[in-house]
């Protein structure tokens, strides 16, 4: 098996730091199976995800199965990683699995992705020819009897997956990486960064190396292509359901825009 001990910067859950309190349950409201899991999320440690080097995408991808990193891993299904040519010149980047997405494995495969794949399609994009993952790999959830209710990852989730991101971006190294939502842009871009007011807006970005005695060491640096990366963010498919009946049309045709915008670094 591949090693992935979790390293490094080793956190106790009850002392987390960074948790937008938005995203914590009202404990004093959550009553049998909720209680239960969060205390049992509560007392478990963090720390970061260490990615072999060398693997190439498969390796990283059956390596990351097997990611202790952060509590989540347990409740799911199982870890949900990104998917796409290793050639790709556009990274999709989202926030999390959601509820089919960790059932079936495979990123952005239930509604919010039929909604990318048809914003991808009319943006002239094809999704075939792109990576597609998430800033986290395992779904977040509170469980309401048999509904699973998504809940937005915290950062220490999002630090904790982080370097899994950072190895698919160095080895897939893309001319263009597209963050969907606040989650993707925050862990890409920092956390000032507002979508609603920078959403759009195509800027330099410098994806993490891979090649010999780098961290993501993917071997046969000869051939890494030499481009310029781009980074944009724009709204999360899933926000764009979201929206009432009368916005979503022109939800939905703010994020094609964003992604024309996002095409014309390529060309
Ligand atoms: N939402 C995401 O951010 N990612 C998925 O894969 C599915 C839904």
């Amino acid at each position: 098996m591949l090693d992935v001990v979790p390293d490094l910067a080793v956190r106790r859950g009850e002392g987390r730091t960074g948790v937008d309190p938005a995203d914590e349950p009202d404990r004093r409201q959550l009553g049998g199976a909720h209680q239960t899991h969060w205390d049992a999320m509560a007392t478990q440690e963090f720390s970061t995800a260490s990615p072999p080097t060398g693997v190439g995408l498969e390796g990283l991808r059956e390596a990351a199965r097997h990611c202790r990193a952060c509590p989540l891993w347990e409740p799911a299904t199982q870890t949900v990683f990104g998917e796409g040519p290793v050639d790709a010149r556009v990274v999709l980047v989202g926030e999390q699995p959601g509820d089919v997405e960790d059932r079936k494995g495979e990123p952005f495969v239930g509604p919010a992705g039929r909604l990318l794949d048809r914003a991808l399609d009319d943006a002239g994009i094809d999704r075939k020819q792109a990576y597609v993952t998430n800033a986290v790999k395992h779904f977040r959830f509170t469980q309401t009897g048999k509904r699973r209710l998504h809940q937005t990852p915290g950062s220490e989730h999002v630090v904790a997956c982080r370097p899994w991101l950072d190895a698919e971006l160095a080895l897939v190294n893309p001319e263009l990486v597209v963050c969907l939502g606040a989650t993707a842009a925050k862990a890409l871009l920092g956390n000032q960064f507002r979508i609603t007011k920078q959403r759009g807006q195509l800027m330099p970005f410098e994806p993490p190396r891979s090649g010999a005695g780098t961290l993501f060491d993917g071997g046969d640096d000869e051939d890494a292509a030499v481009h310029s990366t781009w980074i944009m963010a724009t709204t999360h498919p899933s926000a764009v359901l979201r929206v009432g009946d009368d916005l979503r049309e022109a939800a939905y045709d703010a994020l094609v825009a964003d992604l024309r915008v996002g095409l014309e670094a390529l060309a």
